[in-house]
């Protein structure tokens, strides 16, 4: 039964693991069932995969149309529409081309396609991405933008930034948007105030061994404190794993939301200050939209 997909998307290795046993992902949401934990253990998911199954949307598109619409009802974006023929051609061009090697991503397909939508509706021209691990979730923002528009993917780890300039090869992206090795706390300290019209947050500290502030997503306020002024007035910070609620009281995601909310206290207190508007949604792994 045990999976031999070694990279790739969690979401796909989470399907995978359904197709094998005869579960229907449907079936996983809003509890998997004792007998349904059962089965994908010994189907090689981990404890982790298994629960953030339970906040798979039933409906993608739907979900996706729901956050839109919320967003054009705190103004934070215009319009709500995007063109689903397109998006349907640049997901066929990322699973084809896009390449994972070993890692696993855990942007989940709603997330994908949100990100996408928004930068089909804002046209950002200048973009961060600040912990870009390989690349996969600017593939699709990159999908929806023109191709001369700036985007700087942003990642201290080599092995992940050299894959993550293959995909931009792969995906024909080359051109206005390039992958930097670096800290991205050094690289957004230099940059031009108010130059950027979207930050996009995903970085990851260790969980232990350096200051709490530095480690796992605690990192969050001390990379927004750097990014902060370099984001125009009007412009989207826009951050994952802003996992801050949950459908019913299950004590895994209760201690997961106590600890997401004690590591984001500095960056919280930033937004509190600094945005007009915050809509967080309720995505596998959480998404946060907020407007400068
Ligand atoms: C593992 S990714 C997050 C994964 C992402 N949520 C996904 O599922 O695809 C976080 C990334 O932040 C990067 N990172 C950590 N500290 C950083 C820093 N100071 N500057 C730039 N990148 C950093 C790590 O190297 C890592 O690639």
């Amino acid at each position: 039964l045990k999976t031999n997909l070694s990279g790739g998307t969690a979401s796909a290795l989470i399907i995978d693991a359904c197709r094998r046993t005869g579960i229907n992902p449907k079936e996983l949401h809003p509890v998997v069932s004792d007998d349904h934990y059962r089965t994908l253990t010994e189907a090689g998911l981990n404890e982790n995969q298994i629960k953030l199954s339970e906040r798979f949307p039933i409906n993608e598109v739907a979900f996706v149309r729901a956050c839109l619409d919320q967003l054009q009802q705190r103004a934070v974006i215009e319009a709500v529409d995007y063109p689903s023929t397109n998006f349907d051609t640049a997901a066929a061009e990322i699973e084809t081309h896009f390449k994972h090697d070993r890692h696993l991503t855990y942007i989940f397909p709603e997330e994908a396609r949100l990100l996408y939508a928004l930068a089909h509706i804002t046209t950002p021209k200048r973009v961060a991405f600040l912990g870009s691990y390989y690349g996969y979730w600017a593939a699709w923002a990159l999908a929806a933008m023109e191709s001369k528009s700036d985007v700087a993917l942003l990642d201290v780890d080599p092995s992940v930034g050299s894959l993550a300039s293959e995909n931009l090869m792969n995906l024909r992206r080359g051109n206005g948007a390039r992958s930097i090795t670096t800290d991205a706390i050094i690289f957004m300290n230099q940059a031009d105030d108010e130059s950027y019209d979207w930050i996009v947050l995903d970085a990851e500290g260790p969980k232990c061994g350096l200051p709490y502030d530095q480690t796992d997503k605690a990192l969050y306020g001390v990379m927004l404190e750097a990014a902060l002024p370099k984001l125009r007035p009007g412009g989207l910070l826009i951050c994952h794993n802003i996992l801050l609620s949950h459908h019913n009281d299950d004590p895994y995601f209760a201690n997961m939301i106590r600890n997401n909310k004690r590591q984001f206290y500095k960056f919280d207190q930033l937004v509190r200050d600094n945005f007009s508007a915050t809509v967080t949604f309720p995505t596998t792994e959480g998404v946060g939209v907020y407007r400068r």
